[in-house]
């Protein structure tokens, strides 16, 4: 959520700044603006509501002389969308400029102290708060900017990554983030920050990561790196080799669509290079024998699908290594003074690694006394590089709001970790953990046969696509996975749905079902299908439209349902990742036949990097 994107170098800034926040419009955004030098001052435009609005108003960013500047893709906070709470937030003098991801929780103390010296606010942001704090510093103690802003990081308490340009230094940019992601672009002659790659990448490929307040100065030849005593530091630069067209549709109408079809080579990447002789080898990973004999539990904490990707984690983790696994969710966790030591192994799932709340529960699990293992997709990112190890899904850029190649990454990691932790813990066969291993590299060559059989799914999605209300039931892992089939299609599609475990439907929700209610019965859990299919039979009783969802020659599921999908079989615990398919295109095929933003669904973003 909300974009940054910097730039100083010999080009004009205003293009450049336009065409990066495009590359992040993708993390959800209500408003837009820049700020350049013009030569004489600094000049700022602002326009709630799309891009595409502001771009038109400065005709694509010529109408805008200058050659630093810096912009922002804005998802409110504090105050409403609205042209003044957009940023670039601006001093009182009009000296800074600033933009900001995050929020500063204490705001209003810092607004009251400052407007008690004379200071006028103009908007309703807490980022002003830090446009008029530097100004403030910067007139009080005669300093330069690099002391303005180490002032003001020791004031605000909270998440932030700022891009801040002052009129009276044009030939510089500066930025500093704390627990909100900033990445600073190396080119000839010229440099960028940005909160993503994306708003980079057709500039250049070398980059830096700040840490936690590490402050950067950019100038056109160069850029220079100080901690908080303003020593400089020493940092390496990171290649991103990723294809462009990896952060691009390629032909696709949406990004999402192509990240469906993309899975079974990001599941492929992801395994390979850590299947080797027939054994599992996580180079990765440091935990001993000892050390995971040392366990009582597992806790796993994650927000959204990647809580989801979870509660399937649990039933495999379980089933396979015999330690107990709790779920959940970051936002609870992290507030109701878990009762963690060391005796527990805390999981921490998240594709951004920026997510707020995990990141936070992650803080609390170590500040605990536990160890961390993270599954995480973006290198370097403040959750991966925190946790005590790190198991990379390798997924490459996922542009779309609603996950779906990560879920599956996630997902193939968590059967990669399950079967190695069960065969260092002996819980585990020869001949199972080969035959797990054996059908783990089969999955995306059968998630491609699902993909190529995805017309069935877009004729069902055409005949159902106006149902107001949808029940997703299953049970045991197939409930786990009914839960992300739910959240997927209401995030994209706005159809209310429900996931239910199929047993407790009758003790309340089956009072929802009517004539034409349409319920999808995922059945891929053999030992309990004909539990299910009893579902089935309360739910067609009282009026429901039922699709099926189970494993090629279970024919009996005909008998129950309105229409079938069939799936390839593997074991039932990865099923999911077979299964999650359909519902994935069900969710996409919906949405397109209503015409929903389906990259981009109203109030949702990509990384939710606020509480
Ligand atoms: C749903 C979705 C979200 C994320 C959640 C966690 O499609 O993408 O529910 O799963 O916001 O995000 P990460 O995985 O980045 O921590």
């Amino acid at each position: 959520m909300c974009g940054i994107v910097g730039y100083i170098g010999e080009e004009q800034a205003a293009p450049l700044l336009l065409q990066g926040l495009e590359k992040l419009e993708y993390r959800g955004y209500d408003s837009a603006g820049v700020a350049v030098y013009t030569g004489e001052k600094l000049e700022v435009a602002k326009a709630k509501g799309r891009l595409k609005i502001l771009s038109d108003m400065l005709d694509e960013g010529k109408s805008l002389r200058g050659t630093v500047g810096i912009g922002h893709t804005r998802w409110a906070t504090h105050g409403a969308p609205s042209d003044i709470n957009s940023h670039p937030q601006v001093s009182d003098s009009g000296k800074f400029a600033v933009v900001h991801n995050g929020i500063i929780e204490n705001y209003l103390t810092l607004k009251t102290f400052l407007m008690d010296r004379g200071v006028t606010f103009v908007s309703e942001t807490d980022t002003e708060v830090v446009a008029q704090l530097l100004e403030y510093y910067y007139k009080k103690y005669h300093c330069d900017i690099l002391e303005a802003m180490i002032r003001v990081i020791h004031k605000v308490e909270g998440s932030y990554a700022l891009g801040v340009i002052c009129q009276d230094s044009p030939d510089e940019l500066y930025a500093v983030r704390k627990d909100s992601p900033l990445i600073v672009g190396l080119g000839q002659g010229e440099s960028f920050i940005a909160s993503d790659v994306p708003a980079i990448l057709a500039k250049t490929r070398e980059i830096y990561r700040l840490n936690d307040n590490e402050i950067v100065r950019l100038t056109r030849s160069g850029v220079t790196v100080f901690n908080t005593d303003r020593d400089e530091v020493h940092k390496e630069p990171v290649h991103i080799d990723w294809d462009v067209s990896a952060a691009e549709k390629g032909g696709y109408e949406h990004f999402m669509f192509k990240e469906i079809m993309e899975q079974p080579k990001a599941i492929r990447d992801t395994i390979s290079p850590r299947i080797r002789d027939g054994k599992i080898v996580l180079d990765d990973i440091t935990l001993t024998r000892e050390q995971v004999e040392s366990f009582r539990r597992i806790v796993i904490v994650a927000c959204g699908s990647a809580y989801h990707v979870g509660v399937v984690a649990k039933y495999a983790l379980e089933q396979l290594t015999r330690i107990p696994v709790e779920v959940d969710v970051a936002s609870e966790f992290r507030y109701r003074h878990p009762i963690i030591d060391d005796k527990a192994l805390v999981l921490i799932i998240s594709q951004s690694g920026e997510t707020a709340d995990t990141l936070a529960a992650m803080r609390e699990a170590k500040r605990l006394g536990a160890r961390t293992l993270s599954i995480v997709n973006v290198v370097g990112s403040s959750i991966a590089n925190e946790s005590d190890d790190v198991l990379y899904t390798w997924a490459g850029p996922e542009i779309a709001v609603a996950t779906t190649k990560a879920y599956s990454t996630q997902l193939a990691v968590v059967y990669l970790l399950a079967l190695y932790l069960a065969d260092l813990l002996d819980t585990i066969s020869p001949e199972e953990y080969e035959s797990y291993l054996d059908d783990l590299q089969k999955l995306p060559e059968q998630i491609e046969a699902v993909l190529q059989n995805r017309e069935h799914i877009q004729y069902f999605a055409s005949r159902n696509f106006n149902a107001k209300d949808i029940f997703f039931i299953g049970r045991n892992i197939d409930y786990a996975l009914s839960l992300e089939g739910s959240l997927k299609l209401k995030e994209i599609s706005y159809i209310h749905s429900e996931a239910y475990a199929a047993g407790e439907l009758k003790h309340g929700t089956i009072s929802l079902v009517e004539d034409g209610t349409l319920v999808v019965a995922l059945a891929s859990y053999l030992p309990l299908f004909d539990k299910t299919m009893s579902n089935v039979k309360e739910v067609k009783a009282r009026g429901a439209y039922v699709l099926g969802l189970t494993v090629e020659g279970k024919t009996e599921i005909e008998k129950e349902t309105d229409f079938v999908f069939y799936l390839p079989a593997t074991n039932t615990m990865m099923q999911p990742s077979l299964m999650v398919v359909p519902l994935q295109l069900f969710a996409y095929y919906v949405a397109a036949m209503k015409g929903c933003d389906i990259d981009k669904p109203r109030n949702l973003a990509k990384s939710v990097t606020v509480e």
